[in-house]
């Protein structure tokens, strides 16, 4: 660790985070090694139809084994952090009960190999790689999933407290709830949207116990949850309901329980209206509201896009069909200090999706990338300079990875990854990066 760099990344005097993201099952690869137990990715991709171009995350980009490597393009971009998660079935094959030495080992190594580089490790809990055997058990439908969630969470807590500070719990429990249970196109692949609603409150109420379970590991530890920000618009006045009702289920529905405001009434109804709450709020216990509010360090904010109602798209668009529109994010980051106040907003992932390939001398020249997180970043200092307590920034991602239900067709990479060899090529964007980061902490007085 380089001298005034705090452990979680800044480099003293309010310094800004500069990171890259990834996430187990999306790099790690090693699907079988070390005693690892299947994940419900694994068995969703074996699903005819799930996975567009039929692959899987047996190997990825094999990070399992090239670790070294990828903290070495870490160390070359000079990033402050690094987020990456642990594979819940990786340590807990089972998800409860007997660890895998191997699987904590993993871990250990790499935490070790980020420190030893001076690079703080941001841990997420539960990057959707629930361990098969707890799906077996009901999934995250099953209240006995968010108890045994809070185990794990002190497991990782216990093994990697002592070099990491930052955790996130749960990341995205939009997408976890609802493309995994409502929409059918995540793992598990279920389209209930009664349970989709049952999954979505106990993603938020593991989030809670985890929180307060790593805090009695490691009472220094700094704990946060990753929320999918959908920045709407709407193109006319007559959309404005329309344009309400979905900030309500993407954006409402998750941050008013976690900021201490239960479930927004008019989402309730809206859900109600489409038949997904037969039992009414049953699942919901006494205590639950109060848990999901348990006071959080931070807000990881994940940005790439806005919806804009009854228009059409007024910036380019992404390899995945995503408008690009920076100022959403600016624009994200003051609403969420104004209406909900977290004490800290950290951008835990901004990036896109671009058909990059390199030129015959091996060079990628992803112009529209670095376009991209040029915008992106400097929409997280304007808002930071208007007042919102904005500590960070995270591109996702580091590398091109398993991009979920798009497979391998989808890279995100500031680092490019062929897929044959695994041979990892620093893209234009990755070298952007690494010199918007210096010249961003010279600016600021850094070393
Ligand atoms: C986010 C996910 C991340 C990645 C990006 C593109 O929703 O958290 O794993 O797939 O989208």
């Amino acid at each position: 660790m380089e001298s005034g760099q705090t452990r979680d990344g800044a480099r003293g005097g309010g310094g800004f985070v500069w990171g890259a993201a990834t996430s187990a099952f999306q790099v790690e690869g090693g699907a079988r090694e070390g005693g690892r137990g299947p994940s419900i990715w694994d068995t969703f991709a074996t699903r005819p139809g799930a996975i567009e171009d039929g692959t899987d995350g047996q190997v990825a980009c094999d990070h399992y084994h090239r670790f070294p490597e990828d903290v070495a393009l870490l160390t070359e971009l000079g990033v402050d952090a690094y987020r990456l998660s642990v594979s819940w079935p990786r340590v807990l094959p089972t998800g409860v009960g007997a660890t895998s030495a191997a699987g904590l080992d993993f871990y250990d190594r790499l935490v070790d190999a980020l420190c030893a580089a001076g690079i703080a490790p941001w841990v997420t809990l539960y990057h959707w790689d629930l361990p098969e055997a707890l799906q077996q058990a009901g999934g995250w439908a099953a209240r006995a999933t968010v108890d045994a969630f809070a185990d794990y969470a002190a497991l990782v807590a216990r093994r990697l407290g002592d070099r990491v500070t930052c955790f996130i719990t749960q990341n995205e429990p939009w997408c976890a709830a609802i493309l995994g249970h409502l929409e059918g196109v995540h793992a598990p692949g279920h389209q209930d949207g009664a349970e989709a609603l049952v999954v979505a409150h106990h993603l938020l109420l593991g989030h809670g116990l985890a929180t307060q379970a790593v805090r009695r590991e490691r009472p220094g530890a700094r704990v946060g949850l990753s929320h999918l920000y959908l920045h709407v618009e709407a193109a006319g006045p007559q959309l404005e309901a329309a344009a309400r009702e979905l900030d309500g289920v993407f954006n409402r529905f998750y941050l008013d329980p976690l900021h201490g405001r239960g479930y927004p009434e008019d989402v309730l109804a809206h859900y109600e209206g489409q038949g997904f709450l037969p039992n009414g709020l049953a699942h919901v216990r006494p205590g639950d509201l109060e848990l999901i509010a348990t006071p959080a360090d931070f807000l990881g904010v994940n940005y790439y896009t806005r919806a804009r109602l009854g228009g059409p798209a007024e910036g380019p668009l992404t390899e995945m069909g995503w408008e690009v529109y920076p100022d959403g994010l600016r624009q994200a980051l003051l609403r969420i200090h104004r209406d909900y106040g977290p004490p800290s907003l950290v951008v835990t992932e901004s990036g896109a999706a671009f058909a990059d390939a390199p030129d015959p001398d091996g060079v990628v020249h992803d112009a529209a990338r670095v376009r991209y997180l040029e915008a992106h970043s400097a929409a997280a200092l304007a808002a930071r300079a208007a007042g919102a307590p904005v500590e960070g920034y995270f591109v996702w991602s580091l590398l091109d990875n398993f991009e979920w239900a798009f497979g391998y067709t989808k890279r995100f990479g500031l680092v490019r990854v062929d897929f044959e060899t695994r041979a990892r090529t620093l893209k234009d964007s990755g070298r952007w990066y690494r010199d918007a980061i210096a010249a961003h902490r010279a600016a600021e007085g850094g070393r």
